[in-house]
């Protein structure tokens, strides 16, 4: 197979979804942008064709995926006994970077939801997006589009890079908004569980729903992580990845530069060095979240042997997410600044 690349620049081009849509629906994979990273989709109620998902990323079949719906109307085509506190979600943060777990309908095939009897629902505000699911007529199982270990895909570049000959379709929309994935909550517990941190804050979601349990990387109630994906290696650069936290933490960071080491610095905010390359991936935790995954990328391209990273950011917002992921992306390798 040789891959496509459909370019949108604006509404005027969404005709040219009408061929990805058809080849979606009839089972092909077909990879296209949402606000949070690019997704790898197929039609989820296909068995076969969500394991030529598992397949193309090389995804261990135990981990779980994400069904993308245009709008409200689709989610109960897939999903049953709907809480209160999804309606909440809906009407208030959707479309938007935010999935809930809720319990799946028999329509929805095990390879979707390995085995599980839940089936993890999102509602992209990518406009591209919600368009090329709407053509298509069918939900859409998506994980993001990179091969498994590699930073998700934020540009259709890095789709290109990852899955080349093993899509039929790329839907280039640009750069995403979001840069880190959605944020993933369970609605079939109460309270209401965050199983992933991510575009959408713990905060907004206590906000609208009352008590919410935060994120905790591995209940310790439980043996098995509730959100399969997040014990696997994530992120992850070719370099040794260090980061540096705390409001004054660049001083440490250019003092570990070793100069015989070819070194890649992520900063936060315009910086000038020497002794290695830098990335500026933005002053705001915001900023930092939609350039970190094509910066990892990009110190993989130049060969860096070291990769350090400035984190200044305190906590809440994005910024757990945010750290989530960095951490991740480091292997916990982490130093903590004053
Ligand atoms: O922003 C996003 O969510 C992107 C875009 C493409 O929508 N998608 C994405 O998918 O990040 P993926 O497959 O890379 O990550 C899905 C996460 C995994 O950690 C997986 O274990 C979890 O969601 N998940 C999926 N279904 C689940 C379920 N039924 N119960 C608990 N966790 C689930
Ligand atoms: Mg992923």
């Amino acid at each position: 197979m040789s891959t496509k690349t459909v370019k949108i620049n604006s509404i005027y081009d969404y005709k040219k979804l009408l061929e990805p849509a058809e080849s979606l629906k009839n089972g092909d994979l077909v990879a296209f942008p949402t606000e949070t990273v690019y997704g790898l989709g197929a039609n989820a109620l296909l068995s076969d064709t969500v394991k030529k998902v598992f397949e193309a990323k090389g995804r261990p079949s135990d981990n779980p995926l994400i069904v993308h719906v245009s709008s409200v109307e689709d989610v109960e085509r897939i999903a049953k006994n709907i809480p209160p506190e999804a309606d909440k979600i809906f009407k208030n943060l959707c479309p938007g970077p935010i999935t809930v777990v809720l319990f799946k309908k028999d329509i929805v095939p095990d390879e979707v939801t390995a085995g599980g009897k839940t089936v993890a629902v999102r509602i992209p505000e990518s406009e591209i997006a919600r368009e090329l699911i709407k053509l298509s007529g069918v939900p859409v199982a998506a994980p993001s589009a990179n091969t498994s270990g590699r930073p998700s895909p934020t540009k259709a570049e890095h789709v290109l890079e990852d899955l080349k000959d093993k899509v039929e379709y790329i839907i280039d929309g640009g750069e995403c908004r979001v840069g880190i994935e959605s944020t993933v909550v369970d609605l079939t517990v109460s309270p209401p569980r965050i199983l992933r941190p991510g575009g959408v804050s713990h905060e907004t979601l206590s906000e609208l729903l009352g008590e919410v349990t935060g994120y905790a990387p591995c209940d310790s109630d439980e043996n098995a992580p509730k959100s399969p994906g997040m014990k696997y290696k994530h992120y992850a650069p070719k370099g040794k990845m260090t980061v540096f936290e705390g409001k004054n933490c660049r001083s440490e960071l250019v003092k570990a530069i070793e100069n015989d080491k070819k070194t890649v610095v992520l900063s936060s905010g315009e910086l000038i060095l020497d002794s290695a390359t830098v990335i500026n991936c933005g002053k705001t935790p915001e900023e930092y979240s939609k350039n970190l995954f094509n910066a990892l990328r990009r110190a993989d391209e130049m060969g860096a042997e070291c990769i350090l990273a400035e984190l200044p950011f305190s906590s809440g917002g994005i910024t757990t997410a945010l750290k989530n992921r960095i951490y991740k992306s480091a292997g916990g390798n982490v130093v903590l600044c004053k």
